[in-house]
């Protein structure tokens, strides 16, 4: 039997996960879901954000579904963002944002492989004096080898699915020649292994303009763990925003942890608005994890569906609330049958 792992955390997270555990148990009726928690409401009831209870159920689990966590933009002793804590636990390197055009727009389907583990977030910052700080940017080939692997393998599958072969290596190496230089170095030798897939190299500030431009002209990009931050955001915005936008976190120990990009939302959680897409749209990368394509498929056939009839959220410029949203959704799994 599958069992998955809930973790809705915060604020909207307390929307979504539900409207997406709905959607599960319609398509995965089998599936035993476990809830478990995190998040700042956590840590404010019980003095830790991510409980061993929970590390416990994400380990047993054979995938999970966050929803989001609220974070102060302060140190907050004894506090740790639960996500970046999941993915250094597990060592989930590969955070994969897939995004697609929404129907009725110019269409591009494209793949942002981040580098999870490094880079930028390596946490290592410190003040050298009172008006000089410091963030370390560490790259090594370890990391960049591996994620490089995870794209050029994303690109096959996708190939599989009649997409472009196609890999394209977003860098700054003109400007930050040891540390991009060695990234991209260990992405171009990776990519002598995969010769059905093409390779293309593209500095990341011509990528953004490009990713704007003219997105359909990606495939799947591979990026250090900033800049893939950034550009992933940047693309959720060109297919109808951070609602709609879902994620995977990857590593090689087998736990898979899946979440909307989308936070917390402060400034509508708790009013039945939120968009559930996101987190819909990530538990259809679950079910591909898990081993149900078939699912997955039927997941997102629905959520086109209902986005192409107009039952929008508010977000997307209509007026559908979440329950609406979810609700048009189940009833066109119900009609596919
Ligand atoms: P956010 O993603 O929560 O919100 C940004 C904007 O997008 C807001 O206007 C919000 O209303 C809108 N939005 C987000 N999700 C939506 C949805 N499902 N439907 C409709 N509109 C949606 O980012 P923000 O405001 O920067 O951060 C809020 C909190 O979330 C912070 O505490 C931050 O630390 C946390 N956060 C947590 C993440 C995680 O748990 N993985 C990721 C990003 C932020
Ligand atoms: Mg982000």
């Amino acid at each position: 039997m599958t069992t998955l792992c809930l973790i809705p955390g915060d604020g909207v997270g307390q929307e979504v996960i539900p409207a997406a555990a709905r959607v599960l148990a319609a398509v995965l009726p089998a599936a035993h879901l476990v809830q478990a928690e995190a998040g700042w409401a956590c840590f404010s009831r019980t003095g830790t954000a991510l409980p061993a209870a929970t590390l416990a159920a994400v380990a047993a689990a054979d995938a999970t579904l966050f929803g989001a966590t609220q974070s102060p933009s302060t140190v907050v002793a004894g506090y740790h963002s639960p996500i970046l804590a999941l993915r250094k636990h597990f060592d989930l390197y590969a955070n994969l944002r897939p995004t697609a055009a929404l129907p009725g727009a110019r269409s591009f389907d494209l793949l942002l492989v981040r580098e999870n583990s490094e880079g930028l977030y390596s946490g290592r910052e410190r003040l050298e004096d009172a008006d000089t700080a410091i963030a370390e940017r560490v790259i090594t080939r370890r990391a960049s080898e591996r994620i490089a692997h995870v794209a050029f393998a994303q690109a096959r599958a996708r190939a599989r699915r009649g997409l472009p072969a196609r890999v394209t290596v977003v860098h700054k190496a003109n400007v930050l020649k040891l540390s991009d230089g060695l990234f991209r170095t260990a992405c171009l030798d990776v990519a002598a292994q995969y010769p059905d897939v093409a390779t293309e190299e593209m500095l990341v500030d011509a990528a953004a303009m490009w990713l704007v431009k003219e997105p359909a002209r990606f495939a799947v990009l591979v990026t250090t763990n900033l800049f893939g931050d950034i550009l992933s955001d940047l693309a959720a915005g060109l297919a109808g925003g951070l609602g709609v936008a879902p994620s995977a976190n990857l590593g090689a120990g087998g736990v898979a942890v899946f979440e909307p990009v989308h936070g917390s939302a402060p400034d509508i959680a708790g009013r039945g608005i939120a968009n559930p897409i996101g987190a819909i749209l990530s538990a259809a990368l679950l079910l591909e994890h898990v081993q149900q394509a078939t699912a997955a498929a039927r997941v997102r056939r629905a959520v086109q569906g209902v986005l192409a009839a107009d039952c929008l959220p508010p977000d997307l410029g209509g007026s559908a609330t979440t329950d609406q949203v979810t609700a048009a959704i189940l009833q066109r799994l119900e009609e596919t049958a």
